[in-house]
């Protein structure tokens, strides 16, 4: 399963981005986070073509959730996406990245006063509304004359096939304002009598990971039904809807996520289809994917330090284990979610070598499963382990569990690294500790 630029040299390396991976893991240590420019710059590409080669005035926002960096918000400003951030500190990134502020729109289902203070104060895009209890909150920062433009985040009540975890469109969502509860509607009367407040619109997100076209054409369905009915109600059409993101990538080669311009077909004939239906003028639309501009162009490179023969029954798990140099500190997927990977052996990375089970496991006190049943080739310790798919949501659900200082990230292109996270040092792990007396 090659992604991106991945592909192997005449040493048998795995190379990405055109560098030779174990050259990598050489210079800049291990774990280390390795990001493939090109292979995620045409994944915008190929989101912005998708859309607005079907509809104009769409606008493809990054979900920084997945990953943000400097490098990461610089890269999305010059392909022309927006971003969506969920909390302070990924605005703090994007505009200390010097990230337009207008391209921002803010989430969250508790956005802080100070969280809230800051998005005013940068004069973001947009804050999409959760809560009435954030509406009273975001009402009492606002000067008397002074404006800002929201939108509502609706729970469209339509449960997608995936992960429980990461499901957040359906009746028991904590997120948005519930449909059949009438809430969506109250909010939006709510918002359309604040002077204060510009209402662009609404928003759902379905959830992550997903691979079914149907729950997208569902939540389409709901949102214009929806917007219909306050049109009919309050006489207010609604000049854009986001429909978030969600869309599934490979982890394995069993996954066979939908194209971009499958979902761009099925959300975009559907927003049409459906406004046509109820006359209603058609909003411009807004998407935010996170995971599926960013995942695949990610791969985590480890170090085999030890390799055990562990007898046992079970048939599910191999019984040789390799014990690498890293795990749920930075990666708790496999932990979280019992999310599956795909591993290359990126010093024997020749496809055709006749490949052996290996159960693969992290360095912490505890069982952490990298992946269960790696087929690799004869591994040794000292040879680099490829991790695939790791862009999204690895660096940025990482943690110093054990004290682990947190690896660094490097951005590789045309045969050139760069080093664009630095590796936490020991200091910079106990910076923040203070003696007891
Ligand atoms: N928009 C909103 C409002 C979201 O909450 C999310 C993700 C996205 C967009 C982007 O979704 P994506 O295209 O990346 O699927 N930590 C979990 C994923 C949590 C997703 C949270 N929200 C994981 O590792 O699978």
């Amino acid at each position: 399963m090659w992604l991106g630029t991945q592909s192997v040299n005449e040493l048998g390396h795995l190379t990405i981005g055109g560098c030779d991976a174990v050259q990598l893991a050489e210079q800049f240590g291990t774990p280390l986070y390795v990001l493939d420019e090109a292979a995620f710059r045409e994944r915008c590409r190929a989101y912005r073509e998708a859309f607005q080669s079907r509809k104009p005035d769409t606008q493809i926002a990054y979900a920084g959730k997945a990953l943000l960096n400097l490098a990461v918000c610089q890269i999305i400003a010059e392909e022309g996406l927006a971003l969506d951030v969920a909390s302070g500190g990924e605005l703090y990134t994007a505009l200390r990245a010097g990230y337009p502020p207008e391209q921002i729109h803010m989430h969250g289902v508790y956005k802080t006063e100070a969280e809230l203070r800051q998005a005013l104060d940068a004069r973001i895009g947009t804050i999409v509304l959760d809560n009435f209890d954030e509406i009273a909150r975001l009402q009492s920062l606002l000067a008397p004359h002074e404006t800002v433009r929201v939108m509502i985040r609706v729970a469209p009540e339509v449960e997608a096939s995936t992960h429980p975890l990461i499901r957040t469109g359906q009746r028991d969502s904590k997120f948005g304002f519930h449909l059949m509860n009438g809430d969506a509607e109250r909010a939006t009367a709510q918002v359309l009598t604040e002077p204060r407040f510009q209402l662009k619109g609404f928003h759902c997100h379905i959830g992550s990971q997903i691979s079914e076209l149907d729950a997208f054409a569902e939540a389409t369905r709901a949102m214009v039904a929806f917007a219909e009915t306050i049109r009919q109600r309050y006489g207010y059409a609604a000049p854009v809807l986001n429909l978030g993101g969600g869309l599934a990538v490979r982890y394995t080669p069993d996954d066979a996520p939908p194209s971009v311009g499958a979902l761009a077909e099925v959300m975009v004939q559907t927003l049409r289809a459906e406004c046509a239906r109820y006359g209603y003028p058609e909003p411009a639309l807004v998407v935010e994917p996170g995971r599926s501009l960013i995942a695949e162009a990610g791969i985590t490179l480890y170090r085999v330090g030890a390799v055990k023969h562990v007898p046992h029954e079970r048939r599910d798990i191999p019984q040789t284990y390799l014990i690498v140099d890293g795990g749920v500190s930075d990666n708790p997927r496999p932990q979280m979610y019992g999310a599956c990977y795909t591993a290359l052996n990126a010093s024997r990375a020749h496809p055709h070598l006749p490949r052996q089970p290996y159960r693969i496991l992290g360095k912490h006190c505890e069982t952490d499963p990298i992946i269960e049943w790696a087929e690799l080739p004869e591994t040794r310790v000292g040879d680099v382990i490829a991790v695939l798919t790791t862009g999204a949501y690895a660096y940025s659900m990482s943690s110093n569990y054990n004290r682990y200082p947190r690896p660094a990230m490097v951005l590789v292109r045309e045969g050139q690294a760069r080093l664009i996270v630095q590796r936490e040092t020991l200091e910079a792990v106990i910076q923040h500790d203070l003696p007891a007396r």
